[in-house]
């Protein structure tokens, strides 16, 4: 089923959003992008005459009820966004006469699942890989089950919209489809647009696609870039991986971040490029500091800063963007790109004296998407990126996704993804 052939009126629908949104020490939202994105998924059933069970995790809690992590402080600013008072249910698990009370046109929120181990399906307190562990899990699958069952039975139809969570298969996220049949599940709009989106920029490609991958580690991001080099035309790698890339091949990289252990992987992203066609763009000239403070974003009193070739950076300098040189070379790359990705920053952007690589990629994408070019960001570092340098309204698409979004890439099969589609 499809949410825009469902009919809502006179329906309760169980929906599955990710409000896992950040929170300052006061518990006020500081990020509520999540809660907008859900929004048009939840007011379109509302708005037929239906009413909605909204269900999310907040943070991690591990199968503990912890105070911090309830949803209970974000209801006012949910309500506030609907339009409309939310009901709160304090134990999602025990939530049927709310859900049986809740009227047509109603919203009801319920607690924070993972207070419950049976959402994750994970043993609370036991040590992995050990014979109790592997028992506990056995035994929480069944309960897992059980879990999902009862959330399914406080409605009629369920729709699953929380992409940030959809690489979890989990009760709430792949476990409770099970329980409802083909006409009664389905993605919400804000999936339907997130799996849209990824397959612009892996299946429905417009040439050149350019891919802009920035991080701090080839490691984390091997899985992606391997999958990438088999679709993209060019591939720009920057942030803190460019110095593995540099060591690989003997350079000097003073006090920059590298794996040591990785150069192998790094000659062999660049001999796939070569197999595979793809240009490789990698930073020439990089900015540099003796003295950055990660905790603050800041310069330390006294540090000084200064470009130097990035591979011939010396001792006591540590390199946190890529200089002039390559910023040029980037917006280069990016120039009459018609399908673009971009995920993780050219360097420290958070410091305004090393965000200049990561403003010439946003200004670049920008100018190649009012140009014609899809282009999709997100990670939620690049995302940032393009708040700071207003660019919004600029790119094409700003996924919710982090982990979700980069497993997607790597072209895995989402769980709840496939629990609605099969
Ligand atoms: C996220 O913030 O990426 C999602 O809410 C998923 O959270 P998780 O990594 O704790 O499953």
């Amino acid at each position: 089923m499809t949410i825009k052939d469902f009919n809502f009126a006179g329906k309760k629908a169980i929906v599955r959003v990710d409000f896992n949104v950040p929170l300052d020490g006061n518990g006020n939202i500081t990020d509520d992008t999540r809660i907008r994105g859900a929004l048009p998924t939840l007011k379109h059933i509302l708005g037929q005459g239906g009413a909605v069970i909204i269900m999310s995790h907040m943070g991690k809690p591990k199968g503990k009820v912890d105070m911090k992590k309830s949803l209970g402080q974000i209801k006012d600013a949910v309500a506030k966004a609907l339009g409309v008072p939310v009901a709160f249910a304090p134990d999602c698990a025990k939530a049927a006469d709310a859900a049986k009370a809740l009227k047509m046109g109603e919203a009801l929120m319920l607690e924070n699942l993972r207070f419950y181990p049976e959402e994750e399906g994970k043993p609370v307190g036991l040590e992995k890989g050990t014979p109790e562990y592997d028992a506990a899990k056995k035994a929480l699958k069944e309960t897992q089950k059980e879990f999902a069952k009862t959330l399914a039975s406080y409605a009629d139809c369920y729709v699953m919209d929380a992409f940030g969570t959809a690489h979890r298969k989990h009760a709430s996220t792949a476990v409770i489809a099970d329980y409802f049949d083909a006409d009664n599940k389905m993605l919400g709009f804000l999936m339907e647009k997130e799996v849209q989106a990824v397959d612009n920029v892996l299946n429905n490609i417009k040439r050149p696609f350019v891919a802009i991958m920035g991080g701090s580690k080839v490691s984390t991001k091997i899985g992606i870039i391997e999958n990438l080099l088999g679709k993209v035309d060019k591939l720009i790698l920057c942030g803190g991986m460019t110095y593995t890339f540099m060591k690989a091949h003997g350079g000097e990289i003073g006090n920059s971040i590298v794996e040591l252990d990785k150069l192998d992987v790094a000659l062999g992203v660049e001999e796939m490029a070569k197999k595979n066609g793809v240009e490789l763009v990698l930073a020439e000239d990089s900015i540099c500091c003796t003295g950055y403070d990660f905790a603050t974003f800041s310069v330390k009193p006294g540090a000084q800063i200064k470009t130097f070739p990035s591979n011939a950076i010396e001792e006591g300098w540590d390199g946190l963007d890529v200089g002039p040189i390559s910023q040029a070379k980037f917006a280069k790359a990016i120039e009459g790109a018609k399908t673009i990705l971009w995920n993780g920053p050219a360097g420290c952007f958070e410091c305004d004296d090393f965000d200049k690589g990561s403003r010439a990629v946003g200004e670049a994408v920008a100018k190649a998407t009012a140009e014609g070019a899809f282009s999709l960001i997100g990670g939620g570092d690049s995302v940032a990126c393009v708040h700071k340098f207003g660019l919004e309204d600029k790119v094409s698409y700003i996924s919710t996704g982090g982990g979700a979004l980069l497993e997607a890439i790597e072209g895995k099969v989402l769980p709840g993804v496939a629990a609605i589609k099969g």
